[in-house]
């Protein structure tokens, strides 16, 4: 059945904005999405938001709703009381350019600071070789989105500006982990995420794993493991030894 639904749209660009109260007919078991399609046909056709595969697979459509970092084509709703205001903000973290439309180029420019994936010398056959369980450690973190809701609702970035040039983010901490992880990688990502990625700036508040659409486990199996292994490097007295020795 349907139903009269009141939003509260974020409305300007970079030089300011407020936020904009509509009324709109929503159906049942619409998503936000379809509540702001709605606005732009029938009230507001000038207003910005990103969107692609309306399945929850290509990461376009990430804003804020009621204040949580979320993905519009995934929220039903139906997760919220008919009479209740759904407000829905462009992502804190990021600039705007239009209305919920930020420009999210800081990550690629993040992804752009992890080297490749540099593989080891094949064996004799011309065929390089892992076994079956490293494969699937790394499937978890390939299943990334790129909605940036983890980089989103990060604390070390979100309302600090000045710890962006430092800091890659949740997202790229699973990068490094994968690469690190992965047994034909010649890298050193330990060195690297600590370094150059500010992976001793995550104190694990695992915010990022509490907003991941994938339900990856970021925190768990990729920033603790990472900071551990960082810390078995830089104090473990065999590893620096041998650290040492390969290096000369
Ligand atoms: Fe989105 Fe999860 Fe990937 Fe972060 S790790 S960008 S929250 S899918
Ligand atoms: Fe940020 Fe996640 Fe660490 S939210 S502080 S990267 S655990
Ligand atoms: Fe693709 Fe929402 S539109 S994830």
């Amino acid at each position: 059945m349907g139903y009269n639904l009141s939003m509260r749209l974020w409305r300007g660009d970079v030089d300011g904005g407020s936020l904009a109260d509509f009324t709109v007919e929503v159906e049942e078991g619409e998503v936000v999405l379809d509540a702001i399609h709605r606005v732009q046909a029938t009230q507001a056709g000038d207003l910005a938001v990103r969107w692609n595969c309306k399945a929850g697979k290509c990461g376009s459509c990430s804003a804020e709703i009621n204040g949580r970092p979320k993905l519009m084509c995934m929220t039903r709703l139906s997760e919220y009381d008919q009479s209740e205001t759904i407000t829905v903000t462009p992502l804190r973290t990021f600039p705007v350019i239009k209305d919920l439309v930020t420009d999210v180029s800081f990550n690629y420019e993040k992804a752009k600071e992890v080297p490749a994936f540099a593989p080891t010398a094949p064996d004799a056959d011309g065929k390089r070789r892992m076994s079956q369980v490293d494969v699937e450690r790394g499937q978890e973190f390939r299943k990334c989105i790129e909605c940036f809701l983890c980089q989103d609702t990060c604390h070390v970035v979100r309302d600090h500006e000045e710890n962006k040039p430092a800091f890659a983010g949740p997202r790229f901490f699973l990068r490094y982990a994968e690469l690190d992880m992965h047994p034909l990688d010649t890298n050193d990502r330990r060195k690297l995420a600590q370094s150059a990625a500010g992976l001793s700036m995550c104190n694990i508040t695992k915010c990022c794993t509490e907003v991941c659409p994938e339900h990856i486990k970021i925190t768990d199996n990729a920033i603790i493991p990472m900071k551990e292994r960082v810390v078995d490097r830089k104090y473990d007295p065999l590893v620096w030894l041998g650290s040492k020795i390969f290096r000369r």
